[in-house]
């Protein structure tokens, strides 16, 4: 792993593969670059793919208190800025996927194309919202362990939970790795979030959509909200929320698809 300390913030990243074709791929929530392990080596020959542990995740700093999604993508612009990438396509999973957006509304220029993977534009709901009070009592009282243990499961497709074993363990494994300060102060961004579904629709540039066919966290009508002719919407068959280990060579065809329409 790499790092730079991006306006004070240390941020440790992977950056595999090389060129100015550069792809950035964002974790989701109690996760770090390692959730992309199994896509890097599918894409790193076509592009130069930079990959952070966002804020509060993995080896990058984890401040205490509430963070913002504004916060978070500001650190991903000051990677770039410091790694001198003018411009690079931007793909987020799940709350990565709200970094992503944040990001895209921010700085616009900076990016060619962006997409949510397994994630939404849409804010938190009533409910969701009070989940994540929960999250955060459950991270506090019973530790990060416990609230990973109990979260994990839910991210896979029902049927890969046995089938996938070895794959559930990994993403648990990250997860206990989550300072559980980070954990607290990204559960209470993403609760802060607005409805950013204007920057699917508003911003020209080429967007992708992918939905998990098994996702119970964010199903295909959430993630797929918008209807504009430089959106592509997917489905990844037999897929839950977490294609980039349960159905990586789907995945980065996909995405390299998705680069080949976007360039044109
Ligand atoms: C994630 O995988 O990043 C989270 O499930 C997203 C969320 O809770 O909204």
């Amino acid at each position: 792993m790499n790092k730079q300390v991006c306006e004070g913030t240390t941020i440790y990243y992977a950056d595999e593969g090389k060129g100015d074709n550069v792809i950035v791929l964002l974790h989701g929530f109690c996760g770090s670059s390692a959730y992309w392990d199994d896509v890097i080596p599918l894409l790193s020959p076509h592009y130069r793919c930079i990959v952070p542990d966002l804020r509060g995740h993995g080896q990058s700093d984890a401040p205490k208190g509430a963070y913002s999604m504004e916060e978070m993508a500001d650190d991903v612009l000051n990677l770039l800025k410091k790694l001198e990438i003018p411009q690079a396509s931007l793909f987020g999973h799940s709350m990565g996927g709200y970094v992503a957006l944040s990001a895209v509304q921010r700085r616009p220029e900076r990016f060619n194309a962006f997409g949510l993977i397994h994630s939404t534009a849409h804010e938190d709901t009533e409910e969701g919202k009070e989940k994540r009070l929960k999250a955060v009592s459950t991270i506090e009282t019973e530790g990060i362990k416990a609230f990973v243990d109990g979260m994990v499961p839910g991210l896979f497709a029902p049927q890969h939970l046995d089938s996938m074993a070895d794959k559930v363990i990994k993403a648990k494994e990250i997860g206990y790795t989550t300072p559980p300060q980070g954990a607290v102060g990204v559960a209470l961004a993403m609760r802060e979030r607005p409805d950013r579904r204007d920057v699917l629709t508003a911003i020209p540039l080429p967007v992708l959509l992918v939905a998990g066919e098994h996702d119970q966290v964010v199903p295909a009508a959430r993630a797929f909200t918008a209807d504009k002719p430089n959106i592509r919407q997917t489905i990844i068959n037999g897929a839950g929320h977490m294609s980039m280990m349960e159905a990586p060579r789907e995945l980065a065809e996909v995405i390299k698809d998705f680069l080949a329409f976007a360039a044109d």
